[in-house]
């Protein structure tokens, strides 16, 4: 349910899906949208099939934006990466719960004693029940809607009730964290989330694929907020 506490939408999108020829200016472009975070997507090789850029990239791009940056770690080792990425300029690490609750609880532990906010993503096949331990110490819940590794993948339905269940969670609990979607946020899909419950969306293809950045980052916007429940 939505009331006034409700924390305004966000959108965030995934420099994954920018032109890496040129990502100092595609940082700019999203610099001049309603976008507030930008996310970035760190890719092992082990925890996805895929290699994406470690911290040198973003520490490059760093001094080009005042967004937040919403580092996404997928990588089976993110403890010898935090510090890393914390020095590289990231404001929020996103974990994975997938690598245990006993890992999880010393990476959340780590990120909050580098001065960081802790975002915890949850991948399509697993069960909410491996988030639920973690969700006090939580600023931000990341439900993948895609099986993380690659950008431009389609959306996968199922996991709206994973939103409504982390929604319906910090209702019950009382908490604050904001929830997010990743993978396949289209024009198409962005509304089902946000009436589901998300309130950030991060969205890579849909968004880099228009010249105009700008008025896609705000049409999807609209199409979020004229989809929440009030
Ligand atoms: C998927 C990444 C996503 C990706 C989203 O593994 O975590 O952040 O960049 O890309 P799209 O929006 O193209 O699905
Ligand atoms: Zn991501």
């Amino acid at each position: 349910m939505s009331d006034a506490t409700t924390p305004p939408l966000i959108i965030a999108p995934s420099l994954l899906a920018a032109n890496f020829t040129r990502l100092g200016a595609e940082v700019q472009r999203v610099n001049r949208t309603s976008a507030a975070w930008l996310h970035l997507d760190i890719m092992d090789g082990h925890f996805v099939p895929n290699i994406s850029f470690g911290p040198a990239v973003v520490k490059a791009v760093r001094p080009l934006s005042k967004l937040t940056f919403d580092v996404h770690l997928m990588c089976a080792k993110p403890d010898i990466l935090l510090e890393p990425f914390a020095k590289a300029g990231a404001d929020r690490m996103n974990i994975h719960v997938e690598l245990g609750a006993q890992v999880v609880g010393q990476l959340i532990w780590k990120i909050r004693s580098l001065g960081k906010q802790v975002g915890l993503a949850i991948d399509p096949p697993t069960s909410m029940s491996a988030l639920k331990p973690h969700l006090e110490q939580a600023d931000s819940v990341l439900i993948m809607t895609v099986n993380p590794g690659f950008g431009g993948q389609e959306f996968i339905t199922e996991c709206l009730t994973k939103i409504q269940q982390a929604a319906a969670w910090r209702d019950e609990l009382g908490l604050r964290y904001r929830i997010g979607v990743d993978g396949g946020i289209h024009y198409n899909t962005v509304a089902s989330c946000a009436a589901a419950g998300a309130d950030t969306f991060i969205s890579g293809t849909a968004l880099f694929e228009h010249n105009h950045l700008r008025a896609a980052v705000t049409k999807m916007h609209k199409l979020a907020e004229a989809a929440v429940v009030k």
